[in-house]
């Protein structure tokens, strides 16, 4: 059977893509921000997912206004890396855990969840990052089942409605058949807004008491409406809906394995947070 062994969940900044290619990782900019990753990486080391689910989403690379799904899923036999304009070296492509796609996908529309199903899909700096801060080599040792949130085209799919949609991939991956084990990944946030009267808009209580609740109280999150969520983390701080989908997932207790906050990388308040259940 197919089991969850952890969440992690982490912001996106593209910048970083160009910060690890040039190995700036130690550089007092940057090194607050990758050195939340070795404990990781321990942790990686000792319990090996097969696959990784990604819950992410994305910024114009494969979906843009004029075609936005509120959630889609890949259930393609690999993912490719393109430019998306940020001039950042793209990476080799992630092959695709096609099997649990397409059942996670069936179970997914027959839990009342319309996912828009990509069997090619493109993917940006918000599923591709995380991996190479797993996996700093960039020889992906996980098949990956990509997930798109939109938080880009408003209205957005509420929190309420995220971390269901979180609690139904859970479902899916229990009901599995096959042995895997499995990291959900949350990829986005924590506040920060990039345009506008705001840009550079970054709210260090409400980003600490979310990232406490991930952890204690994890529907918290899901009284805001989309609008409350962008007055208290900015228009792009929105991105941790994807937080609560991955949470979701394992919708009981959780162990923090490792945790990290810092303001600012680029315009981000930055955190990660790995999670086992318990
Ligand atoms: C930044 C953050 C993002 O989440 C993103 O998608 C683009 C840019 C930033 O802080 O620069
Ligand atoms: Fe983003």
């Amino acid at each position: 059977m197919a089991k969850i062994v952890g969440i992690l969940t982490t912001s996106h900044v593209p910048a970083l893509g160009k910060a690890i290619h040039l190995n700036l990782q130690q550089d007092p900019y940057w090194k607050p921000f990758f050195d939340g990753f070795p404990a990781i990486r321990e942790w990686l080391d000792q319990v090996r997912p097969d696959i990784v689910v990604s819950c992410y989403n994305d910024h114009g690379l494969n979906f843009f206004l004029d075609q936005q799904p509120t959630f889609a899923i890949g259930t393609a036999p690999e993912y490719v890396s393109e430019d998306e304009g940020w001039g950042i070296p793209t990476m080799p492509s992630f092959p695709g855990a096609e099997d649990l796609s397409w059942h996670i996908r069936d179970s997914l529309v027959r839990d009342d969840f319309d996912m828009v199903t990509c069997q090619e899909m493109l993917v940006d700096h918000a599923f591709t990052l995380p991996m190479a801060l797993l996996w700093p080599e960039q020889k992906w040792p996980v098949k990956s089942v990509p997930v798109c949130v939109n938080t880009v085209l408003f209205p957005l799919p509420s929190a309420r409605r995220c971390y269901r949609l979180g609690e139904a991939i859970g479902r899916a991956i229990a009901a599995f058949p096959e042995d895997a084990k499995v990291l959900v990944i949350g990829s986005g946030g924590l506040s920060h807004q990039l345009e506008g009267e705001r840009a550079g808009f970054i709210n260090k209580e409400f980003d600490l008491k979310f990232m406490d609740s991930m952890v204690n109280d994890p529907t918290w999150a899901t009284q805001f409406s989309d609008v409350d969520l962008v007055e208290q983390t900015g228009n792009e701080g929105v991105e941790l809906l994807n937080w609560l989908v991955a949470r979701g997932t394992v919708p009981g207790a959780v162990r923090v394995v490792h945790s990290n906050f810092h303001i600012p990388i680029s315009n981000t308040a930055a955190a990660t947070m790995l999670f086992e259940p318990v």
